[in-house]
């Protein structure tokens, strides 16, 4: 008889298998039949985190499914897991190495831990100095080589040294000081720098080279091409500045000492804009806006460390996503935000997610034998509608949707216009979940309905607000990881192309 391969610690559980006994029982209920038994669903299935309302009514589950996967995260001993992230525990186990963003934004949180206490100092003493650079270019008191006032801000970096700055600089584009332009330029394809650079003033231009290793190709490529284009030595030490864990390979690089900003070890590049990372939001919003984005992160970190578990609301989100990962065997996932400022905030989860829960191996190094991180993508709402809504209402792929929209218009005199907008979501959230479904439709013009989604709304747009989602979303991918039992924090698999490439590069 062929070995049987050993079942993974997660699914040899019985409240994995209860889990699955569960599924059978509710895998053939409609989840528009959960409100009709149910008037209470909508209000007790949508919470409130910081300036986020979270609606997550729309999936199909009851309090007994909720109860079973709470069991679940117990046995895995979720709480206890939670507490090590905010503490010096190495929970980067392959890489040895704690996980402390957190401790960026809320230091309270870690204090008493002798590790985090010296870290204190090192956040202070690099928050001082972002501010100071920050002040003299808002001010205009940060000159280029021939004393003129710097005004465009070119951040030079990829993956989490690009999305989150990109994204958050976008988002709030409304609380960007006027006379500053900011671009970001990440890809290899010399068409992006090329055409970056045209309409940019040497004398007014400033680089910020994000790069936690230094060692990346794109950037320090793209880095390469700043300089040329910038001229002489002194003109670089006086307009590049780097942000870096890599301060020696920066320095030999050229950048002037006093404008490297450092980075730490125990700061993962895609958690990093509450780090230096972030230095171009600081700029494009100020210090003051940047501590704002800060506290929204620290709202929620403080809310998952004080929750008991069933309050935790970025933890059911991650159990609502395994859920369907694992029991309902969704591959993919979508984000849809009706509204422009959140344009590369999908981009930016994709990274997060993709990158973090991509994995296939468990902390005890062994083969995991059930899906994790799903496939994560989506598109700007309602656009959306024009584009791939169809598949979603006719298509043969059920796909769990995240909506985001915001409350308030960021334009003061098109409040109607955004009502639309708001009207559309909703309406697209009906037919998502009740379909069209009258007998006498032919099965062509049939929409089945019953697709799960949740809608989150955001108060308005500021940078608390953006602080809140992110924060929410890391959370989410964060404990899902942990109820997979996987690293979120390393990212093996992308050594293997950079390798490649240094064997084809070496060729020409
Ligand atoms: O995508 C791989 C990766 O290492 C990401 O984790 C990281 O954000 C990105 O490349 C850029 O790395 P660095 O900041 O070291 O240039």
């Amino acid at each position: 008889v062929a070995h049987k391969q050993k079942l993974s610690y997660l699914r040899s559980l019985d409240e994995w298998r209860e889990l699955h006994l569960h599924f059978n029982t509710i895998k053939n209920t409609r989840i528009d039949s959960l409100y009709r038994d149910d008037k209470e669903r909508e209000a007790r299935y949508t919470q409130r985190l910081g300036a986020l309302t979270i609606n997550y009514a729309n999936n199909c589950f009851n309090e007994e499914t909720l109860y079973l996967l709470r069991r679940l995260a117990q046995r895995l001993e979720i709480e206890k897991s939670i507490q090590n992230l905010f503490s010096c525990e190495k929970v980067n186990h392959t890489e040895q190495r704690a996980a402390l963003h957190s401790a960026l934004r809320s230091p309270e949180l870690f204090s008493g831990h002798y590790y985090t206490n010296s870290m204190q100092h090192e956040i202070e003493q690099c928050y001082q100095r972002m501010s100071a650079i920050v002040k003299r270019v808002r001010a205009g008191d940060f000159w280029g080589h021939t004393g003129k006032p710097i005004q465009a801000i070119v951040n030079i970096g990829i993956g989490g040294s690009d999305l989150g700055p990109k994204f958050v600089v976008d988002a709030l584009a409304p609380y960007v000081q006027d006379n500053l332009h900011f671009d970001f330029v990440s890809n290899l394809d010399p068409w992006q720098i090329t055409t970056a650079l045209k309409n940019l003033d040497k004398e007014r231009t400033v680089f910020i080279i994000c790069s936690k290793t230094f060692t990346t190709l794109e950037t320090l490529t793209n880095a390469k091409v700043a300089f040329e284009w910038l001229g002489g030595r002194e003109v670089i030490e006086r307009q590049c500045i780097a942000v870096t864990a890599n301060i020696e390979e920066a320095k030999r690089f050229g950048i002037a000492s006093e404008n490297i900003l450092p980075m730490w070890d125990w700061v993962g590049g895609r958690f990093s804009l509450w780090s230096a990372i972030g230095l171009s939001i600081a700029m494009a919003i100020g210090m003051e806006g940047f501590s704002e984005l800060l506290c929204g992160a620290s709202e929620v970190d403080v809310h998952v460390y004080r929750s008991p578990l069933e309050d935790n609301i970025p933890l059911t989100l991650a159990l609502l996503d395994i859920w369907h990962a694992n029991f309902w065997n969704y591959p993919t996932r979508a984000i849809i935000p009706y509204t422009e400022h959140l344009r590369y905030f999908i981009d930016y989860c994709q990274q997060l997610i993709m990158e973090s829960n991509g994995k296939s191996v468990d902390r005890d190094g062994a083969f995991v034998d059930y899906a994790t991180s799903p496939i994560i993508w989506g598109g700007i709402g309602s656009n959306s509608q024009h584009a791939f809504h169809q598949l979603l209402m006719q298509g043969t792929h059920i796909v769990p949707i995240d909506f985001v929209i915001f409350g308030q218009c960021a334009v003061r005199d098109k409040q109607h216009q955004h009502q639309l907008l708001q009207a559309q979501l909703k309406a697209q959230s009906d037919a998502l979940l009740k379909g069209n479904n009258q007998a006498d439709i032919n099965n062509s013009k049939l929409v089945v309905g019953d697709n799960p989604h949740n809608i989150i709304l955001q108060d308005s747009l500021n940078a608390k607000n953006i602080g809140n989602l992110i924060a929410l979303w890391e959370y989410r991918t964060i404990l899902s990881a942990l109820i997979w039992r996987i690293n979120p924090f390393d990212q093996f698999g992308v050594e293997l192309g950079k390798n490649n490439f240094k064997q084809h590069y070496s060729w020409y």
